[in-house]
This record gives structure tokens, C-alpha cells and sequence, in this order.
């Protein structure tokens, strides 16, 4: 039996970072996780998404603000693998407050990658990237070749992430990769983002307990997929024999209103009835339309997406509705 492999997750207790700590403990990995203080304190409503398998993975707290408290971690663990998903994820929220957005997402990247060079540079390096980096795109589908053009402190955060890690590559040969992540969802997403308000608002209409669902701009189309394949991806990239970046997605596009449409359709209802526009919900710049084109990954990692647009929505529905039953 060859020697157990070390996995360190950062944002272990978000949607990603669950399903991926799921997919290396079936592939026989030691399971660390990198969580903020708080988390520890409040286990039920921090921990919810983790809490299933607990007893199998190591926690340890630190902050992405705190490069002290990150090289101590990795100086201990000697992780093979990093997986470097931590962040401030939701890109509205990003216009609120851009300094800490970019503040956690910047640093936070750079100061992992700087300990990874002096503490453990055999360690590999996953990040986290985002198709939010395209914005407002320069093609009809996105590549790795595609320029980016940002439209929020979000998605600079993870243009400046981006580069910080091509740049460890080349200047000090760490195996280093970003994962252009297209919109991935599940029954484990934030209920700040919009596939998930839309399932659990479905959810709470059906069951009696809403009235209506207030969206702000329902012509924004995105490429969503589901983020159990997504996480598969990551875990790809580390294995190949050379760093390189990828581009994640499922290539198909939809807007906010079909996917509303649809939830509401799975519930027999009519979902003309019950949304509502809110003015206070658009962004100051929006990203229009995302679409992946994920060739590379198909070719070199051999990855395709599982679960398809219908799928998704169904599964996010049906979970809700247990959920709030
Ligand atoms: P998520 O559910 O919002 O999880 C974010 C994680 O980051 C949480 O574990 C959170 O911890 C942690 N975090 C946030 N601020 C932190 C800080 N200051 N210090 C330490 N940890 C902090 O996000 P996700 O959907 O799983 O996404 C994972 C990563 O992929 C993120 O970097 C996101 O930007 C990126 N991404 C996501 C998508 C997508 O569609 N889901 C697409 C492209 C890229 P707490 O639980 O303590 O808040
Ligand atoms: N959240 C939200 N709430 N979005 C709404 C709403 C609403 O009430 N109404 C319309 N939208 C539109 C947004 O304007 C946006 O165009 C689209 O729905 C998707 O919004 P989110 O679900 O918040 O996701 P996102 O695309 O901005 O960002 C997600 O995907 C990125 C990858 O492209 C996040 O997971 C990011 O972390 C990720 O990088």
C-alpha cells in the first residue's frame, strides 16, 4: 500500500470545500482543514455542511488575513496537496465592502503561496479561480486563452489570485494551477446566491410559508453546473504531470428567469405569479453572460460534466422541499 495522502482544504466548511473533503476521503486521503476560529465555536451553524464526516478529517484554525497563522499550518502539515478555496465568494456582496474582498481573497492567496515557497514546496497548489474573471466578455465562449475584464472587487480579487499563481509557477517552479471555475450549484449552496434563493423561495411558496420571490435581473444568463463534478476537476488538475490552468463548465447557458421558470414548474406552479423585480438588486456592472468552453479539460484531464441543467434544478427543488417540510 503506497504512503496516505495529505490534502489540505482551505474553505473546507463551504459548498466546494464539502464535496471535495467527500471525494479525497473515498481516495484513502488525509482530510485538514483550514477553518476561522469562529467556526469552531459555533459547530451547528458553521460546520453544517462538514458535520457528517467530522470524525474523519482535522481541522485546524487559522485566517486568510494572518500569513503567521497560514505558515504555521502548512509548516506542520506538509500537505501534498492544497486545495485553496477560501474566500469572500459572493460577488454582490464585493461592491458593499471591496477592501476586505480584496483583502482576504488577495492576500490571503499570496500569503499560501509564499509559505508553500518557504515551508513546503513540494507542496501542489490548487486555486480557485472564477468566470467571473471574463466579466464582460471578449468572446462568445470562454477559454484559457480568453482576456479577462472584471466587473467587481470579486472578480479582480481572483484576476490578481490568478496571477499570483501563474507567477509562483514560473518564478519558483511550484506546482501551482488555477481551476476557471464556471457557476457550479447544489443543495449545499449559499442561500445568498440566486439558484438557491430561487429553490428554497420555490420550496417555501409550495409549502405555505412565502408569498413571493424578489429577483433583481433575470436576463443574467450563466453556465451552471453541479459542484460534486466540479470538485472532481480540482483534484484532476494536482494530478497531472504539469501545472497548468483549466477552464470548468458545462458549455450550455441559461438565464436566471429559465432556471425560475423550471423551479417553479417542478412544483406545479407558474412562476409569472410570484416573482417580483427589486431595483436594489442589481449590480453596480453585471456580468451579462458566462459560457465555458471547457475543450482543454475534456482533452487533457478527460473530465465532462455528470449533471445537466434540468438535473440540477430538480435535485435543488426536491432538497429544499424536504428541508423546509
Ligand atoms: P462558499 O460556499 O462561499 O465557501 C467559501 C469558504 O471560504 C467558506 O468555507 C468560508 O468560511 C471561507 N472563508 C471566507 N472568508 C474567509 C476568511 N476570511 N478566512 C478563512 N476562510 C474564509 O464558496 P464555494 O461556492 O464553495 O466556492 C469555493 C471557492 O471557489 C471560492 O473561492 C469561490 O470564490 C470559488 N468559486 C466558486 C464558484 C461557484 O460557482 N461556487 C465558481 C468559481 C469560483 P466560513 O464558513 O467561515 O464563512
Ligand atoms: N444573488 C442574486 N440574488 N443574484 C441575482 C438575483 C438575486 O436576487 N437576481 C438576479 N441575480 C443575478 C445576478 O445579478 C447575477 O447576474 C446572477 O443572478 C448570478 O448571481 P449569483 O448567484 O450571486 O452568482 P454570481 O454569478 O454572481 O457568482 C457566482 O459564480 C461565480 C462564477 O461565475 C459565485 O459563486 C462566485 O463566487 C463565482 O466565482
Amino acid at each position: 500500500m503506497g504512503k496516505i495522502k495529505k490534502a489540505l482544504i482551505t474553505g473546507i466548511t463551504g459548498q466546494d470545500g464539502s464535496y471535495l473533503s467527500e471525494f479525497l476521503l473515498k481516495k484513502n486521503y488525509q482530510v485538514y482543514g483550514l477553518v476561522r476560529r469562529v467556526a469552531l465555536e459555533d459547530e451547528s451553524h458553521r460546520l453544517w455542511r462538514i458535520k457528517h464526516i467530522l470524525k474523519k478529517i482535522k481541522l485546524n484554525s487559522a485566517s486568510l488575513e494572518s500569513y503567521a497563522s497560514i505558515v504555521k499550518i502548512i509548516q506542520k502539515i506538509k500537505p501534498d496537496e492544497i486545495y485553496h478555496l477560501g474566500a469572500q465568494s459572493y460577488v454582490a456582496y464585493s461592491f458593499e465592502d471591496e477592501f476586505s474582498t480584496l483583502n482576504t481573497n488577495i492576500n490571503g492567496t499570496h500569503y499560501i503561496l509564499s509559505a508553500i515557497k518557504d515551508f513546503s514546496p513540494k507542496s501542489k497548489f490548487y486555486f480557485a479561480g472564477s468566470s467571473e474573471m471574463f466579466g464582460k466578455v471578449q468572446k462568445n465562449k470562454q477559454d484559457e486563452k480568453t482576456r479577462f475584464y472584471p466587473r467587481s472587487a470579486y472578480g479582480i480579487s481572483k484576476v490578481a489570485g490568478f496571477e499570483l499563481t501563474r507567477n509562483y509557477r514560473e518564478a519558483y517552479k511550484i506546482f501551482a494551477c488555477t481551476g476557471i471555475l464556471f457557476n457550479h450549484e447544489s443543495p449545499r449552496r449559499g442561500f445568498e446566491f440566486v439558484t438557491r434563493k430561487i429553490s428554497s423561495s420555490v420550496a417555501k411558496i409550495k409549502l405555505g410559508k412565502q408569498k413571493t420571490l424578489q429577483l433583481g435581473n433575470i436576463y443574467a444568463k450563466r453556465d451552471w453546473g453541479h459542484a460534486k463534478d466540479y470538485v472532481e476537476a480540482m483534484w484532476l488538475m494536482l494530478q497531472q504531470k504539469k501545472p497548468e490552468d483549466f477552464v470548468i463548465g458545462t458549455g450550455k447557458m441559461h438565464s436566471v428567469k429559465d432556471f425560475a421558470k423550471l423551479a417553479f414548474s417542478i412544483v406545479g406552479l407558474n412562476y409569472k405569479k410570484y416573482i417580483r423585480f427589486n431595483k436594489n438588486l442589481l449590480r453596480p456592472s453585471e456580468v451579462d453572460t458566462l459560457k465555458a468552453n471547457y475543450n482543454k479539460a475534456k482533452k487533457n484531464l478527460k473530465w465532462k460534466p455528470k449533471t445537466n441543467f434540468t438535473q440540477l434544478v430538480k435535485e435543488m427543488v426536491k432538497e429544499d422541499l424536504n428541508f423546509f417540510k
